[in-house]
């Protein structure tokens, strides 16, 4: 199914909800339609006047049926074609001048709402991606805002140009005769009831199939990827998931076929409703008109006009669904709009002292916010969302990494490591206490300054599907070709990226699929030795090494590491030894801190995990 149609029921369906919509939604739309007034006013002239180009040719063919029948002269006929002959032309200007109009307006506001859309999400936090699905927020971006757009273009300029068009037309055969256009309208309702009774049908058939559309489209987007795949090949059952596919397709095939048969009955139904009342007004004319109350010509404008008559009621039958729909793609929209960053750049921001940079954490408390402050239900997929607060991650933790120094973070998992590791950067907000970088509180720093100064690899060091140049590119475009090759050389990548037949050009896979766990997690560190941060994170970034490349990594890291301040999260012994101070972290609290041996020395929860954790330790084997 359409797109289109999909998002048009699956938003009828929300409006039949029957939320109202408040004036605020109202007084948005007119803020987003204000830069196209000009373009409005000129489509809104534009319907009127093809409205009454529509009106005139009936008439005038009205007359030149008077003039044949009282035998007038000839240049009068000739006079009245060549009339009726420059409206067609006129009415197809104008109408193609309003499609123009309208497509501007319309394609103009998507353009809006999209760029204003995507430039607000970019600025969530990452709690907020942690929650919301992908494809529920694509979605947004794509259906709604497309939906939104039809609430001016399709919907409003529709009932604007119908309205105006059904009344003029309606006037006039008013003047005609009265009594004429009363019988016909007596066949109205007739037309009318069974067209929403069809319309409603036709929503719930479709709603059922943009269900079923949406359901099969998860499937989809959750297997057809590296790591679903993966996931299928080794624990799924093919054959069910092909069967429920299977069932899901032949489902909307079927409602496919009702909609199609419905769709017809209704078309014919209505055919045949202003066949009648045709018949209706000739017969009826014909009558007045030999009893000589109305000329033929008034016969003939009346037939025409009545043939207008039924398209603007059709399309205005099922306007009200419509506009609501829309409304509510508006309001789905706003919805993300609306949502306040809960962290935020501050209109004043600081500048990060020259020279080498210190972290200090302040009496540190955290807890990871609760779902209810940084996503939406409908984002979510969720009825309702989770206002409980988290526990608190982290307590009172505090420690001083000098300008230069490194300083190592131990515990076992689940401790607090990665966390405090992405207070830094302001992936979130401290609750109370302070994060400062360079002496200044990273609150009130701007993120391009936060940026520029720190660089972090974490496990997982996340790859875009580009080439591999685009990616190391991100940390700081200017880099030139030989800033390239001197960064991949110490990560140890020039000679496998020179292997490559593509090189530096070769796509990385969805997720970096298409490298191996180590050579991933070594072009992330090449992207951090391109940026040159002052402060440098690793969160165990040598996580997915084997022992011989970890080696050959850690010279280039230690190398990376000369001069700048480090906070290192890592699981091997050799690393942590190395450090100026390490702090022993146990559920959110420093238990410990200290040099190697002073910490041995004390034979506590150091001693204790440097024997279970380290000592034994295993190579971990490459991914
Ligand atoms: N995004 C999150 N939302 C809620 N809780 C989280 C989130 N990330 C981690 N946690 C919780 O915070 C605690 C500390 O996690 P983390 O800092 O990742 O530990 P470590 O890196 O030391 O293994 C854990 O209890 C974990 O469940
Ligand atoms: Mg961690």
């Amino acid at each position: 199914m359409e797109v289109t149609a999909w998002m048009s029921l699956h938003h009828a369906m929300n409006a039949q909800e029957g939320r109202p919509f408040s004036r605020r939604t109202l007084k948005r739309m007119g803020g987003f339609a204000r830069p196209h007034a000009r373009p409005l006013t000129l489509f809104l002239i534009g319907s009127v006047t093809l409205a009454v180009l529509a009106v005139a040719t009936p008439v005038l063919a009205g007359r030149v049926v008077n003039a044949i029948t009282t035998g007038a002269a000839n240049d009068v006929v000739i006079r009245l074609a060549v009339i009726i002959a420059v409206l067609a032309l006129l009415e197809g200007g104008f109408g193609l001048f309003n499609r123009w109009l309208s497509a501007r307006i319309g394609e103009g506001l998507i353009l809006d709402l999209r760029t204003a859309v995507f430039d607000h999400v970019q600025r969530m936090p990452v709690a907020f991606f942690t929650r919301t699905r992908t494809g529920a927020l694509v979605s947004r971006l794509n259906n709604d805002v497309i939906g939104a757009q039809r609430a001016f273009s399709d919907t409003l300029s529709g009932v604007v140009s119908n309205l105006v068009t059904l009344l003029l037309t309606f006037a006039v055969m008013v003047t005609i005769s009265w009594q004429i256009t009363l019988l016909a309208l007596v066949l109205l309702p007739v037309f009318v009831l069974p067209a929403r009774r069809m319309g409603k049908r036709l929503a719930r058939l479709e709603r059922e199939a943009a269900a079923h559309d949406a359901a099969m489209s998860t499937q989809m987007t959750e297997r057809f990827s590296a790591p679903g795949a993966t996931l299928v090949k080794l624990f799924g059952r093919p054959d069910r998931e092909s069967a429920e596919f299977a069932a899901r397709a032949g489902r909307v095939r079927d409602i496919g076929v009702r909609t199609a048969m419905v769709q017809h009955v209704f078309i014919t139904a209505l055919t045949m409703v202003s066949a009648l009342a045709l018949a209706l007004v000739y017969g009826l004319g014909g009558f007045f008109s030999l009893r000589g109350q109305l000329d033929a010509g008034a016969v003939v404008a009346l037939a025409l006009l009545l043939t207008r008559l039924y398209a603007p009621l059709t399309a205005l039958a099922s306007a009200r669904v419509e506009i609501m729909s829309a409304l509510v793609s508006f309001e789905r929209v706003f919805e993300v709009l609306d949502l306040k960053p809960l962290v935020a750049e501050k209109p004043q921001t600081r500048r990060v002292p020259d020279g080498p940079v210190g972290v200090e954490f302040t009496d540190v408390t955290f807890a990871y916010p609760s779902a209810d402050k940084v996503s939406l239900a409908s984002l979510e997929e969720v009825a309702t969302l989770d206002t409980r607060g988290g526990e608190d991650v982290l307590h009172d933790v505090s420690f001083h990494a000098r300008p230069g120094q490194t300083v190592a973070l131990v515990g076992s998992s689940g401790a607090g490591k990665s966390t405090i590791a992405q207070l830094l950067p302001r992936l979130y907000d401290v609750d109370s206490g302070s994060v400062r970088l360079g002496g200044v509180d990273v609150r009130d720093l701007s993120f391009s300054e936060i940026r520029a100064t720190l660089g972090m690899v974490t496990q997982d060091g996340h790859l875009f599907h580009e080439t591999i140049r685009e990616n190391l590119l991100l940390a700081r475009p200017e880099a030139t070709e030989d800033d390239l090759w001197d960064v991949l050389d110490r990560a140890r990548l020039a000679g496998l990226i020179r292997s490559l037949p593509d090189g530096l050009d070769t796509l990385v896979g969805e997720r970096g699929y298409r490298l191996s766990g180590g050579e991933r997690q070594r072009l992330t560190i090449a992207r951090l030795l391109l940026a040159r941060p002052r402060v440098v994170i690793l969160d165990e970034a040598t996580a997915h090494l084997d022992s011989t490349s970890e080696a050959a990594v850690q010279e280039a890291l230690t190398e990376a590491l000369e001069g700048r301040t480090a906070i290192i999260i890592a699981h091997r012994l050799s690393t942590i030894r190395q450090a100026d101070q390490i702090l022993v972290l146990e559920a959110g609290r420093v238990v410990e801190h200290g040099t190697h041996d002073e910490l041995l020395a004390r034979n506590g929860r150091y001693t204790e995990l440097h024997t279970t954790q380290f000592a034994t330790q295993e190579p971990k084997a490459l991914v």
